[in-house]
C-alpha cells in the first residue's frame, strides 16, 4: 500500500513499529520485505501518564517506552509511530479536474483550513492525491488526503521518542496502520473490482474506522468509545478503582444481557460481593449502545456520501475488542459481521522463537503496531 503522509518524516532505514498507546505501549521488529517476525514487546502505560490523548509526563514515557525497547531485544533505533487519533485532523480535500499538482500544493493549506480546529500557523500537515473521485455526487474532481497535526505535538513525541534513545522517521495514521495489514485483502478480485473494506479498531481511548475501496481510503473517522470506556462506566456504577473495574471487566463482563438460568451457572454468583453479570450489563448498556450508535452513524455518513450498499468485507482489532460478546453485539446492532485480524498472519514467524499461543492473546492488541512496522521495513532490503 502507498505511505500516504510519507512527508512527515522520511527515511531509507529499517525501522521499527511502535504504538504510544494510552493504555499499551507496543513495538514490533520485523526484517525485510518477507516481513520476518524478529521480536516484540508490549508493556502497561503506566497510569495517569498519557489522559484524554495528552501525554502528561513525558519523562516518565521516555523511561517506559527505553524498557519497552530494551525488552523486545532490538538495536534498531529508528521507528515509524503514530498520533492519537484525537490529535490528528483528516479530510478529504476536492480540487477541480485538471489542477496541476504544484497548484494542488499550494492550495491544499488554506483549502483545509476551515476544517482544522486550530491556526494554520501552529500545524504541522502532510497530503496525498489520491487520484479522481469516486463518489456519486461528483463529477470526477481530484480528491487529496489532507492531515494536520499540531506542531507542538509532533514535536513533544519526537522529544520523548529521542529521550528513549529512538528516532522517529515516520508518523503514520492509525487507520491506515490497520490499513496495511489487510493489504493482501484489498487486492483487486479476479473479475478486476476493487473491494470495498471497512476496517474498525478499537482501543483504550478512541475507535476509528476507515472505508476503503481497494487500498484507496475513501472516509475516515474515530470516536472517543472504546475499552476505557467500558471500564469507567463499571468503575462508576460499582464505586470501584480504574483498576478493579478493568479486572471485572476481562473476567465477567459481557456486552450482552445474560439470560437468568445462565447467569445461575456463572460460578460469579457465588461470591457475595462480585456484581452479577446482570448488573454489570446494566452498567455498560449506555456505553454499548453510544458504541454501536458510533459505528452505524459512521455507516450511514459514509452511505450518504458514496451511496454504495453494505460493504464486501468488514475487519476489527485492537484491545478493546476483546470485551466479551462484543463482536456480536455489532453483528446484531449493525447487520455486518466483522472479521477479526491477526496481524501475525501476514508475517512470518519463526515459530521456534515465537509461541503461538503467546502471539495469540496480544493479536488485537497488535494490529496497529504490525501496520506500523511493516511500513517501517516497506521498500527497505
Ligand atoms: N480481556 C479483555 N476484555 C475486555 N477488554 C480488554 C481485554 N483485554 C484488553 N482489553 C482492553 O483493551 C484496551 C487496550 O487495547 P489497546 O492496547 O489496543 O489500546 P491502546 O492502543 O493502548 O489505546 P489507544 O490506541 O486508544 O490509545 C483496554 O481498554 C483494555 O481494557
Ligand atoms: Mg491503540
Amino acid at each position: 500500500m502507498a505511505s500516504w503522509l510519507e512527508n512527515f518524516f522520511r527515511s531509507g532505514t529499517e525501522a521499527l513499529g511502535l504504538e504510544v498507546g494510552t493504555a499499551n505501549l507496543k513495538v514490533v521488529d520485523l526484517h525485510g520485505p518477507r516481513l520476518v517476525l524478529r521480536g516484540y514487546a508490549i508493556r502497561p502505560t503506566p497510569p495517569g501518564v498519557i489522559q484524554g490523548g495528552l501525554i502528561t509526563e513525558p519523562a516518565a514515557l521516555s523511561e517506559e517506552i527505553r524498557a519497552l525497547i530494551s525488552e523486545a531485544r532490538t538495536r534498531k533505533k529508528h521507528v515509524v509511530t503514530t498520533l492519537s487519533n484525537d490529535a490528528v485532523v483528516t479530510r478529504i480535500l476536492k480540487f477541480p479536474k485538471g489542477m496541476e499538482e504544484k497548484e494542488i500544493g499550494e492550495a491544499v493549506r488554506w483549502e483545509a483550513e476551515p476544517h482544522i480546529p486550530f491556526s494554520v500557523d501552529e500545524i504541522t500537515y502532510d497530503y496525498a492525491i489520491l487520484g479522481e473521485s469516486e463518489g456519486e455526487s461528483d463529477d470526477g474532481e481530484i480528491e487529496v488526503l489532507f492531515a494536520a497535526a499540531r506542531e507542538e505535538t509532533v514535536v513533544q513525541l519526537v522529544e520523548i521518542l529521542r529521550d528513549a534513545g529512538l528516532e522517529p522517521v515516520a508518523v503514520d495514521l492509525k487507520p491506515f496502520a490497520s490499513a496495511r495489514v489487510l493489504e493482501p485483502e484489498l487486492a483487486p478480485r479476479e473479475d478486476g473490482s476493487l473491494p470495498l473494506t471497512v476496517v474498525l479498531e478499537v482501543g483504550a481511548e478512541s475507535s476509528s474506522i476507515v472505508f476503503l475501496k481497494g487500498e484507496r481510503p475513501l472516509m475516515t473517522r474515530h470516536f472517543p468509545v472504546a475499552g476505557n470506556a467500558f471500564t469507567t462506566a463499571l468503575a462508576r456504577a460499582f464505586g470501584l478503582e480504574i483498576e478493579q473495574a478493568e479486572k471485572i471487566k476481562r473476567e465477567y463482563a459481557l456486552a450482552s444481557a445474560t439470560l437468568e438460568d445462565e447467569e445461575a451457572l456463572l460460578s460469579i454468583d457465588t461470591v457475595s460481593d462480585q456484581p452479577s453479570p446482570t448488573d454489570i450489563y446494566d452498567a455498560l448498556r449506555h456505553v454499548l449502545l453510544d458504541f454501536t450508535t458510533e459505528v452505524q452513524r459512521s455507516l450511514d455518513f459514509f452511505n450518504n456520501q458514496f451511496g454504495e450498499a453494505a460493504p464486501d468485507q468488514a475487519f476489527i482489532g485492537g484491545g478493546g475488542i476483546k470485551l466479551a460478546g462484543l463482536k456480536n453485539l455489532i453483528a446484531d446492532a449493525i447487520g455486518i459481521t466483522f472479521t477479526e485480524i491477526n496481524p501475525w498472519n501476514r508475517l512470518r514467524v519463526p515459530n521456534n522463537r515465537f509461541p503461538a499461543t503467546k502471539l495469540a492473546d496480544v493479536a488485537p492488541e497488535f494490529v496497529i503496531p504490525v501496520g506500523l512496522a511493516i511500513r517501517g521495513v516497506s521498500g527497505v532490503d
